[in-house]
């Protein structure tokens, strides 16, 4: 199977014929299917199979004397945002197989195990928290807190994970598998416009978090309430998406409201509700946390005259990552000296990188658009991707 042929399998896997972008959340159908699909290129190449306790999977090349640990670790994820884009997680696994592809094409045997990750829920579009797979490995969310999460459709990620086969009660760090693994390098699309070269490799992920507002007013009839009358959470909520663009500007961040929840989402009905989700970043701690105390502030200015309450809740923040400088050093060698970029996404090395030295490898994307249908790598930087992958691999499994 090559690169081509393997990416030509998943390509239509939860894909909508309109728009053309992806829906892959984690434990639906479509991601279901590139689970499969995972598996069967595992079984193909015979690598061995792992699944942790937390729904992440990983196909494990072992060297000839048997050793399972030392191991190196790549890999990405599978799933996807709402109407994403294709290259986003998968190109990271995809061009995984390819790299122990052409290892083995070229005679390599590894002395360290070099294991390919699929780690759940990276997008943490079903369950409200990204990278949630590689969180409960690393420890950094409470496991009670993961079992209670709650998807869109009020299942609990306890409920989903026990129907997918796992014990919701084992979920959580898992020392045994971290033990033995000696690094974890992601290679994965660039999702901005930073990387004129093919390849490149990350430096640091930028601080980032994700808040929910919950407005509460009182719902009622719209023709028949008089403006006097009204309790709307709409007029705080419109005031509060302006805010976070202004306090961006000020604070030299980026701010998103991108998804929002209007109970009971009627034409003619004043809502009681309004629940919008701020996604901040930056390149510094206090400014993002700035950004989303002038919201918060602008956001209870707005409501107070409407009379209508508002609730600020931290779903998830990450801290700047600034990836392992020896790692980071020994894949530029093996590369010979690529560009060297931050980025604002976040990533499952990122949140590894308390726990192991990690790396990320970037690979160009020419539209400059990601999470969305339009982000693209060209064939012949993803056949880069791959020849620097497998080059960092074998670099790494040498002992
Ligand atoms: C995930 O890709 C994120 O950065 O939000
Ligand atoms: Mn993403
Ligand atoms: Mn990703
Ligand atoms: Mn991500």
């Amino acid at each position: 199977m090559s690169f081509e042929e393997m990416w030509a399998e998943l390509l239509p896997v939860g894909r909508d014929a309109v728009t053309g972008g992806y829906h892959r959340f984690a434990w639906t159908p479509p991601e279901l299917e590139c689970r499969a699909w995972f598996a069967d290129e595992a079984r193909r190449r015979g690598l061995d199979l792992e699944h942790d306790p937390n729904g992440n999977m990983i196909a494990w090349w072992y060297p000839e004397d048997g050793s399972r640990t030392g191991a190196v670790l790549t890999g990405s994820h599978l799933d996807s945002v709402p109407g994403g884009g294709a290259f986003d997680g998968p190109l990271g696994i995809v061009s995984a197989f390819a790299a122990v592809d052409l290892l083995r094409e070229r005679g390599v045997r590894p002395a360290r195990p070099i294991g390919i990750g699929a780690f759940a829920e990276e997008e943490g579009a079903r369950f409200g928290v990204a990278c949630l797979g590689s969180r409960l490995l690393a420890g950094a969310i409470d496991p009670a807190r993961a079992r209670g999460l709650t998807d869109a459709g009020g299942h609990t990620f306890a409920e989903v994970v026990h129907n997918a086969g796992l014990d919701p009660h084992a979920i959580g760090p898992d020392e045994d598998l971290l033990g033995r693994i000696a690094c974890y390098v992601e290679l994965h699309v660039e999702q901005g416009r930073s990387l004129e070269q093919p390849v490149g490799v990350a430096s640091a992920i930028v601080p980032h978090g994700r808040w929910r507002f919950d407005f509460a007013g009182e719902g009622n009839h719209a023709g028949t309430t008089g403006l006097p009358d009204r309790r709307d959470p709409m007029l705080p909520f419109a005031h509060m998406v302006i805010a976070a663009r202004e306090a961006a500007e000020r604070n030299g961040t980026v701010a998103t409201v991108g998804k929002v929840r209007v109970e009971p989402n009627g034409v003619n009905a004043i809502p009681s509700a309004v629940t919008a989700w701020l996604d901040a970043r930056g390149p510094a701690d206090d400014a993002v946390r700035r950004t989303v105390l002038e919201v918060d502030e602008a956001a209870r200015v707005a409501a107070r005259p409407h009379r209508v309450s508002v609730d600020l809740a931290e779903e998830s923040y990450t801290e700047i990552v600034d990836f392992n400088l020896a790692l980071r050093d020994r894949v530029g060698a093996a590369l010979g000296g690529v560009p060297v970029l931050p980025t604002g996404a976040g990533h499952d090395a990122g949140v590894l990188s308390a726990r192991l030295p990690t790396a990320m490898l970037f690979v160009r994307n020419p539209t400059g658009v990601s999470h969305a249908p339009e982000e693209f790598a060209e064939p012949a930087d993803r056949l880069a991707g791959v020849e620097a992958l497998a080059a960092v691999l074998d670099d790494l499994a040498r002992g």
